[in-house]
């Protein structure tokens, strides 16, 4: 099980400037070695300032973006163009602005009845990554994020996706508190944990009693969802603002290093 790196910052600006940077260096190095470079972005609202320093020309150049084949974690079920979208929101955000290839943008389908659009990106994944039979994309990184209720992508506490094990996505209803409350595609567990490494952003006090309960849980049967990702063979990484960070007690888990 990997001892994930739990890394504070004073402020969600920090969070999302040290976030560019892993990514770039992620990117770079991965680029240099298998010449290309698969991402899953992070829904919602946290994620935004990472992707809009990534849009930026002095953060990451073309030859990166040439090479990097980009996906996603879950998505509402919406049109692309919907307000809710994830896919809207990083294209408004990152897509927009950079020169990736349109081709190398692999979007949930969120237009799609839900069943539909999972199988289809299941498909896309099995081609994208050649995988055979029962195989695992392994995703070079992944980004997430955590809501209030310990859920991360679209697998939210008491929802059948979160026993799924055998398909690369799943469609799944939201518990009724969610907003929006419309269901969702999300990649299931054994996805998430296939990556080489997953990255975790959350700021703000509101975040902080479910990052207690995942990186610093006072019982292993109360892990919420985002604690059940754990990379079975990659680099597990938080990056908290100090907010976020608030409950955690002193040296919560893994190396925690304090910047800034
Ligand atoms: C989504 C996200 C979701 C998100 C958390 C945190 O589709 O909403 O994938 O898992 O990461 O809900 O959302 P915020 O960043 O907006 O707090």
């Amino acid at each position: 099980m990997t001892s994930p790196e739990v890394a504070i910052f004073p402020d969600a600006p920090a969070v999302a400037g040290e976030a560019a940077r892993r990514w770039v260096q992620i990117a770079r190095d991965v680029i240099a070695a298998r010449g290309v470079f698969t991402v899953a972005l992070a829904g919602g609202s946290t994620p935004e300032a990472l992707y809009r320093l990534l849009a930026r020309p002095d953060c990451a150049d073309a030859a990166m973006w040439a090479h990097t084949q980009l996906f996603f974690g879950d998505e509402r079920l919406v049109p692309p163009d919907d307000p809710r979208s994830n896919y809207r929101a990083a294209r408004e955000a990152l897509l927009d602005h950079v020169p990736l290839p349109t081709n190398h943008v692999f979007r949930m389908q969120g237009e799609l009845p839900g069943p539909q659009a999972a199988a289809r990106y299941a498909e896309t994944l099995s081609r994208e990554f050649t995988l055979p039979t029962g195989g695992l994309p392994r995703f070079d990184l992944i980004l997430l994020g955590i809501g209030t209720d310990g859920h991360t992508a679209s697998l939210f506490p008491g929802m059948p996706a979160l026993e799924e094990s055998g398909a690369l996505g799943v469609h799944s209803a939201v518990p009724s508190y969610v907003n929006p409350n419309v269901d969702r595609i999300t990649l299931t567990f054994p996805t998430l944990n296939a990556a080489a490494h997953v990255l975790f952003l959350a700021t703000g006090a509101a975040k902080a009693p479910a990052v207690r309960d995942t990186l610093a849980p006072s019982a292993a049967d109360q892990l919420p969802p985002a604690g059940r990702v754990q990379p079975i063979d990659g680099a597990l990484t938080w990056l908290l603002d100090a907010g976020a960070a608030s409950l955690l007690p002193p040296y919560a888990s893994g190396e925690e290093l304090r910047h800034g």
